[in-house]
């Protein structure tokens, strides 16, 4: 399924590409925390709807209307540490964010129409699913009874907010460690032109497999800055007893995976960015990335997985093959590139965005 959609991907890419290589000629420098934020959204639109099917108008109404809840959700909400406000609504968080989803729910609701409509004009459906909301679609007909509209726009809204913000702030965080530590982007650039070879000018994701260093990069910077550091809260349903400590029913529990990350016994210096430490014969990167607890475990985690690495990779690779990034001479490393305080929010931000000049490289020019 994550495969079939790659079409869409590929082509979102190849927009991001150009784009990055006209600031290129200009010599202008690239907010990559913004443009990555902005393909990633367009990534996931077009694997659930197809670009190509909605109006631009519609697009960017959706993605204003997401930016909105985004925010809303990450915002510290007093109610959630006394539940007894949660009625009164002090900061009129729920408010806005009802508000906010009812709109969105009208713009999924006018798009799910018109497929469920041309469906029924199709004499026999193809069996080809052209992207995920085709596949929903299938399944809600084959289950009337039980998976009505309202169940298909949460489920819209749930992948469309969570693939669009969590894997755009992986490749930010991934590039800004690269930029700080320029030996690594070299390996990285060096495996990559070795297995891509010095013609070529996509990596495609059939090149991933072969692309160790690669996935180590990525999975590195999921230890040290997991997008969604405290997973989703959960809540006990009876009294339980982890070590020692005592539970009681009805509260709520949050796991660290930040703290995971950078446990010292388990890590050897647990706070430098080393790639290498998930390079070796035998290691599974999707086993080591579910060892982190990075994308959550058990029947909550996260469904989104396979897409987020694919992306991720992908992006990552021809950000770095393609372009030589150099950061504006006025910032400090590590200081100035919001290395040290992350935004507080459901995922970990940067406080500051990060900015760089891309130069072509030679071997695609
Ligand atoms: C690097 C990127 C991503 C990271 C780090 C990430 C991480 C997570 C985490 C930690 C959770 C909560 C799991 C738990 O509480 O156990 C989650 C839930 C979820 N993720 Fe992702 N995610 C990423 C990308 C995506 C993408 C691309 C999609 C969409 C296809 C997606 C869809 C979801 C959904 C729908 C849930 C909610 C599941 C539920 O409530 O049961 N995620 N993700």
């Amino acid at each position: 399924m994550v495969d079939a959609m790659q079409s869409h991907r590929n082509q979102v890419f190849e927009k991001l590409l150009a784009c990055i290589k006209e600031c290129s000629q200009a010599n202008i420098s690239v907010d990559l925390g913004q443009v990555v934020y902005d393909a990633s959204f367009k990534m996931m639109f077009s694997t659930i709807f197809s670009l190509d099917s909605v109006c631009d108008e519609k697009v960017r109404e959706i993605k204003d209307l997401m930016d909105c809840i985004i925010k809303e959700i990450g915002r510290p909400n007093i109610a959630d540490c006394y539940p007894f406000l949660k009625v009164v609504d002090p900061q009129c968080i729920r408010h806005r964010l009802t508000s906010y989803c009812a709109k969105v729910f009208k713009l999924f609701d006018q798009i799910l129409e018109v497929r469920l409509k041309s469906r029924e004009e199709l004499v026999k459906y193809s069996g080809i699913y052209n992207d995920l909301l085709d596949v929903i679609v299938e399944v809600m007909e084959e289950q009337r009874d039980d998976i009505k509209r309202e169940h298909v726009q949460h489920l819209l809204l749930d992948l469309l907010g969570a693939g669009m913000n969590a894997t755009s702030k992986t490749i930010e965080w991934a590039m800004t460690e690269l930029l700080e530590n320029p030996n690594v982007l070299q390996k990285l650039q060096e495996e990559i032109e070795n297995v891509a070879g010095k013609g070529m000018n996509q990596v495609m994701e059939s090149n991933i497999p072969q692309l160790p260093y690669l996935q180590a990069v990525v999975t590195e910077t999921l230890r040290l800055h997991p997008t969604a550091p405290l997973l989703l809260p959960r809540k006990v349903t009876e009294q339980i007893e982890i070590y020692g400590f005592v539970l009681p029913n009805d509260s709520m529990l949050i796991v660290n995976t930040w703290a995971i990350g950078r446990d010292p016994f388990t890590w050897d210096d647990q706070d430098v960015f080393t790639p290498e430490r998930f390079m070796g014969t035998k290691v599974d990167v999707k086993a080591q990335v579910i060892k982190l607890f990075t994308f959550g475990a058990g029947k909550k985690i996260c469904p989104g997985m396979s897409l987020a690495l694919s992306v991720s990779y992908l992006m990552l690779a021809n950000l770095v093959s393609y372009f030589d990034w150099k950061l504006d001479d006025s910032v400090e490393l590590h200081q100035d590139m919001g290395m040290l305080d992350d935004y507080f929010g459901i995922t970990l931000t940067k406080t500051k965005s990060l900015c760089a000049f891309p130069t072509e490289r030679k071997r695609f020019v």
